[in-house]
């Protein structure tokens, strides 16, 4: 007898984390790999945060459940920090902290969006995206962008749609590729969206990690939108599982009864250290200038390598290949890179269900010197290779 198991759980896996899982086996077994796979800082969050967290640890105190919408304290401190950092005033009512970006997805998808609704977002994408959207009976969209638009949707793209859309997501910067969205373009997607009454999400989850000009907020554009935000990547905390979102008005009461049901509160210690951690943006900001220099690397010796066609990546820690004048198929390529070279990458397979055969993504969020020896690496392995995986 088959018992029963939903159609909505019936979706792809996420293939980064199952890279992650094998090479971190292989790495305890002792094998030199290095990662240029992950998507997360290798340094975690500043040290006098985490004292901070140890001494409420030990105190034993304030680890109860905060509020649904997470410590007002945090939730002040966030308002501030988009009065310091955008020059926007920002009531603390219309921010909810999070369980990570994702617990913010569910959330805010759920609150805004029915079951049958279409939301459009650009492919190369960050998956998961695509995966809640589908697990709650919402039909994504996916507008293919490429590098005449530096992989990311415009208000032409939404144009041309044929049918009507009821959201969009937009990241900018964006996993995979590290690219922007200018200002004017942001603008104009924000008012195309506000005239069409379609729902904005934009994940800012990459904004502080940028290395020419700061990102700009749809903050600064729209009340309407639903912002995406995180400790996860520019302050180093992924394992806490925090994270926040900026709310209209009118979304903020329905989300934060969905939250009290789905989630009752975001982690407690994870909130406290958060806090402190805004008082260190120095640390921080090293961390910052530690990925523009990986990236440097990468972009003048991977060409080396015939890995040529890169992105554009002004933020996030990620360059995106088409290595399409490598191969054909990039699992393959990134498997033999690890195994021959013993570098690991993403195929973009994960990114790009239609054209990731031919892309892989690079995170560079490691320590410089592993870098350049996964460049090192990986030239060799390039000036050894005979067949080119066509
Ligand atoms: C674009 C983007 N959004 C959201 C997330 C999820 O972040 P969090 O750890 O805050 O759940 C990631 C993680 O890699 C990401 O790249």
């Amino acid at each position: 007898m088959t018992l029963k198991l939903s159609n909505r759980s019936d979706i792809p896996v996420f293939r980064v984390l199952d890279i992650l899982r094998i090479v971190n086996e292989r790495i305890a077994q002792g094998e030199d790999i290095i990662h240029l796979d992950a998507g997360q800082p290798s340094d975690g969050a500043p040290q006098p945060a985490l004292e901070y967290g140890a001494k409420i640890l030990k105190s034993g105190t304030g680890l109860g459940y905060t509020e649904a919408m997470g410590m007002p304290l945090l939730r002040d401190r966030i308002a501030l920090h988009y009065k310091q950092h955008y020059g926007i005033d920002l009531p603390h009512e219309r921010i909810a902290v999070t369980m990570g970006a994702s617990g913010g997805f569910i959330l805010s998808f759920l609150t805004v969006f029915d079951a049958g609704d279409r939301v459009a977002l650009a492919a190369p994408g960050y998956p998961a995206y695509r995966n809640i959207l589908r697990t709650i009976d919402i039909t994504p969209v996916e507008i293919p962008a490429g590098p005449e638009t530096n992989y990311q949707p415009t208000v032409e793209h939404l144009e041309a749609l044929e049918e009507p859309i009821d959201g969009l997501i937009i990241a900018s910067p964006s996993n995979p590729c590290g690219t922007i969205i200018p200002p004017d373009e942001l603008e104009k997607l924000c008012a195309w969206c506000d005239k069409n009454g379609v729902r904005l999400i934009a994940d800012e989850i990459y904004h502080g990690v940028t290395f020419d000009e700061p990102a700009e907020t749809v903050l600064r554009y729209t009340e309407n939108a639903v912002i995406a935000q995180s400790f996860s990547k520019y302050f180093a905390m992924t394992g806490w599982r925090l994270g926040w979102l900026v709310l209209p008005e009118d979304v903020a009461p329905r989300l934060k009864a969905l939250a009290e049901s789905l989630f009752v509160a975001p982690p407690t210690l994870a909130q406290h250290i958060a806090y402190k951690t805004f008082d260190h943006f120095d640390v921080l900001d090293g961390y910052v200038a530690r990925y523009k220099a990986n990236l440097d690397i990468l972009k003048a010796e991977l060409p080396k390598a015939g890995i040529t066609k890169l992105s554009d990546t002004k933020g996030a820690f990620y360059l995106y290949a088409d290595i399409g004048n490598l191969t054909n198929d990039s699992e393959r390529f990134c498997r033999d890179m690890l195994d021959e070279a013993k570098v690991s990458a993403t195929p973009g397979l994960d990114f790009d269900l239609e054209r990731g055969h031919q892309t892989m993504r690079i995170s560079f969020a490691g320590k410089t010197e592993d870098i350049r020896e996964a460049c090192r690496r990986i030239q060799e392995w390039r000036a050894k290779k005979t067949s080119n995986y066509r």
